[in-house]
Parts: structure tokens; C-alpha cells; sequence
């Protein structure tokens, strides 16, 4: 009765709220992890399914910081891909104190580069090359700041005093509203999001300050690592917080502002190397993230905001046009498995073995 009378009184509102499917442009993914040889491999077609381009980061070993790496790099994707894909990497250069500022300019000018990375040395995965003093790279954040290039930043300082728990917070403090001060045009994207102390700054800072925030902060909170047993696959970096920062999170992610967008951080790590006595950082999300991200806009009755996050607010921070195919998203039962094949190895998906409410119609 509800549902129909809804329906008949014509409230787009309500009526979008009992939808059984949502048509929308194609997404992005504005960060992710494909990694590099079988891994790949195994991972990249479950990106493509999903989404249209993606923001593929660039810490592999040795990391991606030139041209001619970024173009090699890309080459192996798009060998990697299922024959009936449809998908478009966008490449990173990974910032090292030695980068050159004309090399990113030529870059970027060429094509070869969508953004660059800056990972503090030491703050995750395979950043030991990453910078130790943004001052190391100041050339180059000129040179970004004047051709309007963006900046994805792991915003964590990795200072041995500062707790894992605050280290989003202190780098907001120590490193980014400086250098934000600093280069007050340079176009930035607070990676990851994961406090509420990032979502005020992101809100109050000028519009060439975005962030993009993962399925997993917005789904769980420090507890789904640490109850009744510690859960390696819940670990990522940066590590979930407290639930008033995951709240903090989910408005942001479904208020409708253009400054948050969709990025996975899908970050596959063979389930030995997670489930071992130092884990591994990450969280395989690559293959239900739309799914994911879905359930919170449910929940949050912000169905009508899903497509300004994950198709509208991404291309237009980057200056580039929004994907002209749709996708349908509809209400159906989708089982996500316990472990996802990846050659010799498996993958421990997030949400596995739960049962999400919404399936990316083929
Ligand atoms: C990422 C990885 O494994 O490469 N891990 C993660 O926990 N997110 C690196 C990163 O984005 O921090
Ligand atoms: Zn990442």
C-alpha cells in the first residue's frame, strides 16, 4: 500500500527511495591498486566490470616515477584486460625527493600522466622511495600548481610519536594546510578520507581541495578489526577510526558536495600475506565496490546522491569529461564469496561471505 501510494502521489523523493533499480553514467574509481604481473592478472577485469577509468596507483616495486615507466606500466594493463573490456587507466607518478619537475610536466603534457602521488616515505605499502620533507619536492608542486595538475595525497605522517589513530589528523596540521598555504591553487585530492577532522578540512578548504573516501570507511569502524579477534582483511591504511569518524564519513560521502568522490583504494594482497604475524595493509574491494558503496547510500536515503559521487564529482575535480554510457544498478541479492581466485593465489574479498542488497545489472 505504502509503496504504491507513494508512487501515485508522485513524490520523486519517496519514489526514488523504493526504486528497485538506479540507471546511472558509467563510475570512476579514483584510486586504486592493480598491482603488477599474475596479480594483475587476476584483479584488473573485476575493475573493468565496474568502472569506466581508473586512477591506478603507482606503488609497485620499483615504483612508477617517469614516463617511460608510466607508459609500460599502462601497456601491461591493457594487456592484462578481458578481450570485451572497456576501460581506461589513468596513470600516477609516484614523488620521490629526487623527481624531476620537467619530467612530471612533460608527463602530463603528453598524456602519460593523469596525477601525481605523493606517498611520506614510509606511511604505507611499499612507499620506502616516498618523500621525507614535502620541501624535497616544492619545484615540483610549483610546476603542478601552475599546469593544473593534481596532487593524490596519502595524507598520514609516519613520525614514530604520533598514534596510528591520529596520524590523518596531525598530517592535516603539520603538512597539508601549509602546503596548502603555501600553493593555495594547487589542485589536491585528500586520498582515502577515514576522519571527521579530514572531512572539516576537505569541506572548509577552497574548491581545489577534494577527497575521495573507499567502501570500507564507510561500512566499518576500528571495531571490525579488533572485536573478538583481530581481522587481518579489515586492515587497511589509513586504519578505520573511531564510529564518530566513519558517521563523519558517510555524510560526506552522501551530502551531494562535488568536493567527495569515489575511490575504491581496492589494494589485493594474497590472503597468506594478511593472514600472517605482520599483515599485510589493504582491502580487496575491486569486485562488488559499487555494490558496497550502494548499501551506504541506501542506508543513508541518499539513493539520488549515488551518481554525483561515484560518476559526476571525480571528472569534473580532474577536468575531464564525464563517461557518456550508463550502468543499472538493481535490487537483487548478491552473494559475495568467501575467496576470489587469483592464479596460484586467493583473495579474501570485503564483504565476504555476506550478502549485499544491490547487483551491477551485466
Ligand atoms: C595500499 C596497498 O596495499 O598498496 N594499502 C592500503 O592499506 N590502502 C597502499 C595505500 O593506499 O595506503
Ligand atoms: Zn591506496
Amino acid at each position: 500500500m505504502a509503496r504504491r501510494g507513494w508512487r501515485d502521489t508522485g513524490s520523486a523523493i519517496k519514489a526514488r527511495d523504493m526504486t528497485d533499480s538506479l540507471t546511472i553514467r558509467r563510475p570512476d574509481d579514483w584510486h586504486v591498486h592493480l598491482r603488477d604481473g599474475d596479480m594483475l592478472k587476476a584483479v584488473v577485469g573485476h575493475t573493468a566490470r565496474q568502472f569506466a577509468r581508473a586512477i591506478v596507483m603507482p606503488n609497485l616495486t620499483p615504483p612508477v616515477t617517469n614516463v617511460a615507466l608510466a607508459n609500460d606500466y599502462r601497456t601491461r594493463i591493457l594487456a592484462a584486460l578481458p578481450d570485451e573490456a572497456d576501460f581506461t587507466p589513468l596513470m600516477t607518478c609516484y614523488l620521490t625527493n629526487n623527481t624531476d619537475p620537467e619530467e612530471v610536466r612533460r608527463g602530463f603534457e603528453s598524456g602519460a600522466f593523469t596525477a601525481c602521488k605523493l606517498y611520506p616515505a614510509g606511511a604505507t605499502t611499499n612507499s620506502d622511495s616516498g618523500v621525507t620533507d614535502v620541501a624535497n619536492i616544492r619545484g615540483v608542486l610549483e610546476v603542478m600548481a601552475e599546469i593544473g595538475m593534481v596532487l593524490c595525497v596519502h595524507g598520514e605522517v609516519t613520525n614514530a610519536d604520533v598514534d596510528i589513530f591520529d596520524r590523518e589528523a596531525v598530517f592535516i596540521d603539520r603538512v597539508l594546510a601549509p602546503l596548502l598555504k603555501d600553493l593555495p591553487t594547487l589542485k589536491v585530492v585528500f586520498e582515502h578520507l577515514t576522519s571527521e577532522e579530514g572531512v572539516s578540512f576537505v569541506e572548509s578548504a577552497a574548491d581545489n581541495v577534494a577527497a575521495t573516501i573507499t567502501p570500507q570507511h564507510l561500512h566499518i569502524n576500528r571495531n571490525a578489526m579488533l572485536v573478538g579477534g583481530m581481522r587481518p582483511h579489515a586492515y587497511c591504511l589509513p586504519v578505520a577510526k573511531r564510529e564518530k569518524h566513519r558517521l563523519a564519513l558517510r555524510r560526506a560521502a552522501t551530502s551531494g558536495s562535488a568536493k567527495f568522490f569515489l575511490g575504491t583504494d581496492s589494494a589485493p594482497h594474497q590472503r597468506e600475506a594478511k593472514e600472517s604475524a605482520c599483515g599485510c595493509a589493504g582491502i580487496f574491494n575491486a569486485p562488488f565496490a559499487l555494490e558496497s558503496y550502494l548499501a551506504v547510500f541506501e542506508e543513508e536515503h541518499a539513493l539520488d546522491k549515488f551518481e554525483g559521487f561515484a560518476s559526476l564529482h571525480g571528472p569534473q575535480f580532474y577536468g575531464l569529461p564525464v563517461n557518456e554510457e550508463r550502468v543499472t544498478l538493481e535490487r537483487r541479492d548478491c552473494s559475495v564469496p568467501a575467496l576470489i581466485d587469483a592464479g596460484d593465489a586467493q583473495l579474501v574479498p570485503f564483504h565476504a561471505e555476506q550478502t549485499l542488497r544491490w547487483q551491477l545489472a551485466d
